[in-house]
């Protein structure tokens, strides 16, 4: 099936009409399981579906949610985990409890077991019914770095120096940017029922064109998603301008 681009004026217009998406799922089945990401791409999503919920129109008591990462080393409170992020933009501000969202445990002292652990408790879920995602600057989803290989299971990343030199905002210095990381693998992201990719910003135009167009290989992660059943693409004017200019057709 063709992937669904759906266009927006800004990220905010992005974030709304992702939110509409996250609502559909949820009056479809109270009780569904999202995949979330981190990042800044999904916050006006984020704060479009706390003021919904703010207004009533969406009830999260029954709503489970799994995180696509986790940096290892970082404690749940440190202020750049994904923990407090999925807590501060999110979590603190709905009715969602908190023993349904569920993010990598990357202070686990058997690391391995965590990945394994963490994909048995999803598939124990029932699975994801809509993953969120963002792509970085070199393609990736989660934290599955460009590789000559598409993992498959939730495993332990080594992050790329783009990764670390992207997400260094976060922190005060470069070296206090974890180098590793656990995120669900390939696999697990493409277990999910549907998927919606969201993309804000100019930087990401060409990456966003070339997985979504491009060859599906292993160096461009998020080029897999052409062969997953349901994706909606959401996309800025500026991240959608590449494809816009190669392939209007699709918008
Ligand atoms: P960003 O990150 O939303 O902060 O650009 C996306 C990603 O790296 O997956």
């Amino acid at each position: 099936m063709k992937i669904k681009f759906i266009p927006a004026k800004d990220a905010v217009e992005a974030g709304r009409l992702g939110a509409d998406i996250f609502t559909q799922t949820m009056e479809e089945n109270p009780a569904c399981v999202f995949g979330l990401a981190t990042g800044s791409t999904p916050l006006s999503l984020y704060s479009e579906l706390v003021l919904r919920y703010s207004q009533g129109k969406l009830d999260f008591s029954l709503v489970r949610t799994v995180n696509l990462d986790e940096y290892i080393g970082l404690p749940a409170d440190h202020p750049q985990s994904y923990h407090q992020f999925m807590y501060d933009h999110l979590f603190s501000k709905i009715n969602i409890h908190p023993r349904n969202t569920h993010l990598p445990n990357g202070m686990a002292d058997d690391l391995e077991s965590a990945c394994w652990e963490y994909e048995k408790m999803i598939e124990s879920m029932g699975g994801i019914d809509l993953q969120l995602l963002g792509i970085g600057l070199n393609g990736h989803i989660g934290f599955n770095e460009p590789s000559d290989y598409f993992p498959k299971y939730t495993h332990v990343v080594d992050l790329t120096e783009s990764t670390r030199e992207a997400n260094k905002r976060f922190f005060t210095d470069i070296r206090e940017v974890p180098t590793q990381a656990i995120t669900m693998g390939i696999g697990t992201i493409m277990s999910a029922r549907k998927i919606l990719l969201l993309c804000t910003g100019q930087k990401k135009a060409e990456i966003l064109h070339e997985a979504m167009f491009g060859k599906v290989r292993p160096q461009v992660p998020a080029s897999i998603l052409q062969f997953h059943p349901k994706v909606i693409v959401i996309g800025d004017e500026e991240a959608l301008s590449v494809i816009r200019r190669d392939h209007p057709d699709f918008l």
